[in-house]
């Protein structure tokens, strides 16, 4: 379980560990994942449970080129095709029809598999040294907060994992977009980028097609990125002074009077700043025994619709 800066000795170790049936957590733009050999699918089945994850929530694989892409994917269509010109190295998902030879448990025996092209330096490396698609969920326990740092990892999961590739902080700290193109196109999940940058390639998309307790792919349960303290979206004008002294408070740019914490996401109210410290925000603030956390609702629109996203199932959560 060590974490590893990324020298060319360590990426040489923890892709000689990925190619013996190991799982190595890895930096992307995105957030950490936990890897695994895609087409190895007793180490897939690791990830499943050191992760806690439930088999009928695939995962993403990962490929560095078009070579690898081919190995994992039957066909693009033209519409997936201008999606991976415009987008790719990049954190961007596409739900294709997979090749056989993809385990089933990669996609819970769905005939789609999710797959996408990093943009991370560490995690091209790694795919370069392994050869191989990795499949990698988001390097945290089912149902948490996803990690943006290596020390995230390591608290959450670090008995468990070969090796932690230290890549510092997330860029976007927020996962890819996912979209399906069957039978038209459509975002799965909102993430690192926004509808908008997706529709000027595609053209205008449909509006939202699941409500939280159907969800449109496997993994999109109403209960998620959960930390363990409870987290309310609320107004700070509408809550009593009394309430704030045991809680934290998490705003875009807003201050608020008389909360144990207060942060800024983003002083200059940045959406894309307030995307990437988004999770490590509520790891540090989860991390201090609060009795609450309020989120003051953010605008939604381009990266506040993902951001919104994560908070909505964050606080869905009973405790
Ligand atoms: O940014 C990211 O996407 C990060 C980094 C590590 O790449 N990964 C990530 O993976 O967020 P994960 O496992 O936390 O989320 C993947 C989601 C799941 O909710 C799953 O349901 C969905 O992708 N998914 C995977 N395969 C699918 C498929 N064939 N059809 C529809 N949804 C799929
Ligand atoms: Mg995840």
């Amino acid at each position: 379980m060590p974490v590893l800066r990324p020298t060319p000795e360590n990426l040489d170790r923890a892709a000689a560990a990925l190619r013996a049936g190991g799982v190595v957590a890895i930096p992307t733009e995105t957030v950490y994942g936990l890897a695994a050999n895609a087409f190895d699918a007793r180490a897939v089945a690791r990830i499943f449970e050191i992760k806690r994850r439930p088999t009928f929530d695939p995962l993403i694989v990962h490929v560095l080129d078009e070579a690898m892409l081919a190995r994992v994917v039957a066909c693009v269509p033209p519409a997936a095709r201008a999606l991976i010109e415009r987008f790719w190295p990049g954190p961007l998902t596409l739900v294709l029809r997979k090749q056989p030879s993809v385990p089933e448990l990669v996609t819970s025996g769905l005939p789609t598999v999710a797959v996408r092209m990093p943009s991370h330096p560490v995690a091209r490396s790694i795919l370069e040294r392994t050869g191989t698609p990795l499949a990698a969920p988001s390097a945290n326990l089912f149902g948490r907060l996803s990690p943006t740092r290596a020390e995230h990892v390591e608290r959450a999961l670090g008995h468990h994992i070969d090796f932690i590739l230290d890549g510092g902080p997330a860029e976007f700290g927020l996962e890819s977009t996912i979209v399906t193109l069957k039978p038209a196109p459509a975002v799965l999940r909102p993430g690192s980028i926004t509808i908008e940058e997706i529709e000027q390639v595609t053209g205008p998309l449909p509006a939202e097609q699941s409500d939280a307790n159907h969800p449109v792919m496997p993994g999109g349960l109403p209960q998620h990125y959960a930390p363990a303290t409870p987290i309310r979206l609320v107004r700070a004008e509408t809550v009593p002074s009394a309430e704030r002294e045991r809680a934290g408070f998490i705003a875009l740019s807003q201050r608020a009077e008389g909360y144990a914490q207060a942060r800024q996401l983003s002083n200059r109210g940045d959406l894309r700043e307030a995307a990437a410290r988004l999770f490590e925000t509520l790891h540090e603030l989860d991390d201090l025994g609060l009795e609450r956390i309020d989120v003051e609702p953010l605008p939604e629109r381009g990266l506040g619709i993902a951001i919104m996203d994560r908070l909505r199932r964050a606080s869905n959560v009973e405790f």
